[in-house]
């Protein structure tokens, strides 16, 4: 029989309760999901430092940082998206069990792929915040200068130019960037998560 001579020992492992205690927070997942260039990376880390200095303890995981690293192999065909956000959210869910918040900002474009993400790390601890910067202005601004390439066909499948972004119907919350500084957006999204994230 397979399951004879195994002992399992999960009940002396700490769990994540026990890390949360010694980091003096809950953890959580904060999902960043909005058009590249729509401020989701300046955001994040500006909130990561918000944390850093209000003693939580958070970690950004970066689309451009993790797709140079762990996903170095994928692309940006639907499939390979869905991939990357796969691996993602199960680095996610690991930080999340050691008791550590993650800030995670990828552009995620569908429904389906960030339900997927919601799955593997549970929906109590998902929170999904839809950076909502209309494609004219992040073509406008544009500080990649990837638009530009997308629209003379440098870059093909190009996400909301010949790629579909399909925003949110139901995100926790919704930060409007037009108008609004970087600082308003990350401390509109800490004082969102603060409750959630204090023991
Ligand atoms: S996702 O769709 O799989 O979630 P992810 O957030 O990891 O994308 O990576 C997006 C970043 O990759 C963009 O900010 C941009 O710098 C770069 N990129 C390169 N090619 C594309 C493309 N075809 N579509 C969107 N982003 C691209």
């Amino acid at each position: 029989m397979q399951s004879t001579n195994i002992h399992p020992i999960f009940d002396r492992l700490l769990q994540r309760s026990d890390r949360e205690k010694q980091l003096q927070q809950r953890s959580k997942v904060l999902w960043l999901t909005g058009l590249s260039g729509s401020g989701k990376s300046t955001i994040a880390q500006d909130l990561e430092r918000r944390f850093y200095n209000e003693g939580f303890f958070a970690q950004v995981l970066d689309g451009d940082n993790i797709r140079s690293g762990i996903n170095n192999n994928l692309g940006f065909s639907i499939e390979d998206r869905k991939e990357n956000i796969r691996r993602i959210a199960e680095v996610a869910a690991l930080y999340l069990h050691s008791g550590v918040i993650t800030i995670n900002s990828f552009i995620s474009p569908t429904r389906q792929i960030r339900q997927f993400a919601k799955d593997i790390i549970g929906k109590d601890d998902f929170i999904e915040v839809f950076i909502n910067t209309p494609l004219e202005v992040c073509e406008q601004r544009d500080v990649k200068g990837l638009y530009k390439k997308a629209r003379k066909g440098e870059i093909k499948g190009f996400t909301g130019i010949d790629s579909p972004y399909e925003a949110p119907l139901n995100p926790a919350l919704e930060i409007q960037t037009v108008n609004m500084s970087i600082q308003e957006a990350s401390g509109m999204i800490f004082e969102y998560i603060k409750p959630l994230i204090q023991l």
